[in-house]
């Protein structure tokens, strides 16, 4: 299957879509990036992307602080994401990764007198974690204390230390604490914690990125399963006596954690309510909700595709 980028205004193949060495955002992490899924539907042989427009509310609240100026309405933005992915014909699941950034060839640690470019291209990508459940470590690498509600590239390199650190010592993702010692999230995912029946997952102020996939679940608890979130502060300990755990994340879907730091998660195994929210939210990215039709985005819009 062929893949195509949006780069420098064009679709190219990906093959040609190159960055020179001295582009400035390679050096200093001066890029704004999103995760968007697009979820493939068998039966109506249609691509669902999810949540398309709140994706790129989110980049351009990042542009603004990293003085990334787009020429792209939002509007503009969903275009030409559906129309790539469409001319890349996908009839699976799909990751799409659109990235602001600042373009010069020019070194000098700055924001200001720098071109920008924004680029976005996607590719089959299934599952990130195993949905049956995973194990986490809580890293010792915290979460940088002034985090902007965007996902800015050099922001995420303890994001990458703290992962690796999971993979090294046996287990599968990491979750990471504030400077105070508050939970906040996994390196690339929110968190939950079910208690006494309700659910618990930590607030802005716990600097964590504030998940799209984490206010559908939050929406989708209360609608389809009538149980309430409560946002506040979660310590360190509470992650062990938590009857259930998951993480939410545009990759990860909703993924059990089953085990933290060793110490068995509830029974050990995926929950209840985890498996119920899992069940829904697979229902929902797949377009098969109606309640929730406009977080949905067809892609092959003259009808499903054809073999
Ligand atoms: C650090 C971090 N936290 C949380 C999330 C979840 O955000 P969303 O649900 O919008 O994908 C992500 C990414 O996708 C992330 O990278």
């Amino acid at each position: 299957m062929p893949l195509y980028a949006y780069f420098n205004k064009q679709f190219v193949p990906m093959t040609e879509a190159r960055l020179g060495v001295m582009t400035h955002c390679l050096h200093y992490g001066t890029g704004v990036f999103e995760g968007i899924r697009g979820n493939w539907n068998s039966d109506e042989r249609q691509l669902y992307i999810f949540r398309l427009n709140e994706h790129y509310q989110r980049l351009l609240n990042g542009c603004r602080v990293l003085n990334i100026n787009l020429s792209h309405t939002i509007d503009q933005l969903c275009r030409i994401t559906v129309e790539l992915i469409a001319k890349c014909g996908f009839e699976e699941d799909i990751y799409v990764r659109p990235l602001a950034y600042k373009s010069s060839e020019a070194l000098g640690v700055r924001l200001h007198n720098l071109d920008d470019a924004f680029m976005v291209f996607a590719f089959p990508w299934g599952p990130y974690l195993d949905t049956n459940g995973v194990r986490c470590i809580v890293s010792s690498w915290r979460r940088p204390s002034e985090t902007p509600q965007a996902k800015i590239t050099g922001l995420y390199v303890n994001n990458a230390l703290a992962k690796t650190e999971a993979i090294k010592n046996n287990s599968h993702e990491a979750i990471m604490l504030t400077a105070s010692g508050y939970v906040s999230e996994g390196s690339g995912e929110n968190i939950f914690l079910v208690q006494n029946g309700g659910l618990v997952t930590p607030g802005v102020d716990d600097l964590m990125v504030v998940g799209i996939t984490r206010d559908a679940v939050m929406r989708m608890a209360h609608n389809e399963l009538g149980i309430e979130t409560t946002e506040r502060h979660i310590n360190h300990s509470e992650l062990y006596t938590a009857s259930e755990c998951f993480l939410t994340g545009t990759a990860a879907n909703i993924t059990p954690v089953v085990e933290i730091d060793g110490h068995k998660i509830g029974s050990g195994e995926a929950g209840e309510i985890t498996r119920k929210l899992q069940k829904a939210y697979s229902e929902v990215i797949k377009g098969q909700n109606p309640r929730y039709c406009e977080w949905y985005t067809p892609v092959y819009k003259n009808g499903p595709a054809t073999k």
